[in-house]
């Protein structure tokens, strides 16, 4: 049988370690003990133990001392005091502080010693095993908040990928394609779980902010004038405004705002660079952009892929990351 318990005995006089050694003699046990007080602090830091046992008069350190220190610093493992029939006030205190589980006074009934051994060792299991069932219980319920959250938040998105769809139906098209572009860049690069999950909801939600835009600002075919332009680079800002409104998506929030930065400084709204723009909005922007080029514009056809690819690259360093080019231009997305 392989050993399950680790008990520690304290005791100054090998005699009561010995006699104590043949009454835990059982392969469940594994013993250790120390006849020097000062050494127990030590010891016990330096394993896991389930018992304690120790023995109150000792020369230069009083027994409940150590068991003090052990409820205070290791409070999962149980304790025994051994007395003598003189040390009564010693155990009255002990008790009282609760440092102790039992106590065994000298001499003992090594029926009666083996008894408490074991009541200590239940003790403990049906104390570990209450724990478990609380982290369980805890885990649970930690589990079902956090599917609340996701439920709550896909159900947020939803409802504005309809308000989308209801300004424009081809914008909400952009959105969903841009979407795909995203995360099948982010696949190929070194991002995490939780920066995919931000990009995808950034992704799908990019251009949100658009909804209040006037129609006849959105649509014109001409030059914009300078509130229009205004009203439109502002869409960054409001879209990163409703979506921050969302439960855990503060982050996805962060990348809509920068979607539009360019890495030389000259992009809207903030005029970030380089390594202040999150790496989620710099796949964004190139997924965004490839795009808009790929598809039908009021004033241009839709451009194919080599003419895309052709354009971002010129724009590459000044404004796109050229990794991501690399990526984009490498078939990433005809996967
Ligand atoms: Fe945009």
């Amino acid at each position: 049988m392989e050993v399950k318990y680790n008990i520690l005995v304290i005791d100054d006089e090998m005699q009561i370690i010995n006699s104590i050694r043949r009454v835990l003699n059982d392969s469940k046990y594994r013993v250790e003990y120390t006849t020097t007080p000062e050494d127990a602090y030590e010891i016990l830091l330096s394993n896991d133990f389930d018992l304690v046992l120790c023995d109150q008069r000792m020369p230069g350190t009083a027994g409940v001392e150590i068991l003090k220190f052990i409820k205070k610093f290791l409070p999962d493992t149980v304790r025994i005091l051994i007395t003598g029939y003189s040390d009564i006030n010693a155990v009255v205190s002990a008790v009282n502080e609760g440092s102790i589980f039992k106590y065994v006074s000298k001499p003992w009934d090594n029926e009666k010693l083996l008894e408490v051994v074991e009541s200590a060792i239940a003790y403990r299991e049906e104390k570990k095993r209450k724990e478990e069932v609380y982290i369980q219980q805890w885990e649970a319920a930690v589990d079902s908040l956090k599917k609340q959250v996701i439920d709550g938040r896909e159900r947020a998105v939803k409802s504005l990928l309809k308000v989308m769809e209801a300004k424009d139906a081809e914008l909400l098209r952009h959105c969903e394609r841009v979407s795909r572009y995203a995360l099948a860049i982010a696949d190929k690069m070194n991002l995490s779980e939780k920066q995919k999950i931000n990009l995808k909801y950034a992704a799908v939600l990019h251009d949100v902010g658009k909804i209040t835009i006037k129609d006849k600002v959105m649509y014109k075919p001409g030059k914009l004038e300078f509130d229009e332009f205004t009203e439109v680079t502002s869409h960054p800002i409001v879209g990163s405004e409703i979506v921050k409104t969302i439960d855990g998506m503060n982050d996805a929030a962060e990348i809509i705002l920068q979607h539009h930065e360019k890495l030389n400084g000259r992009g809207y709204p903030r005029g970030l660079r380089e390594t202040e723009i999150l790496i989620e909005a710099k796949i964004l922007a190139v997924a965004d952009t490839y795009d808009a080029l790929t598809s039908d514009r009021i004033y241009r056809k839709a451009l194919n892929p080599e003419e895309a690819y052709e354009i971002i690259m010129n724009e590459r360093n000044s404004s796109y990351d050229s990794d991501i080019i690399n990526i984009l231009i490498g078939g990433t997305l005809s996967e």
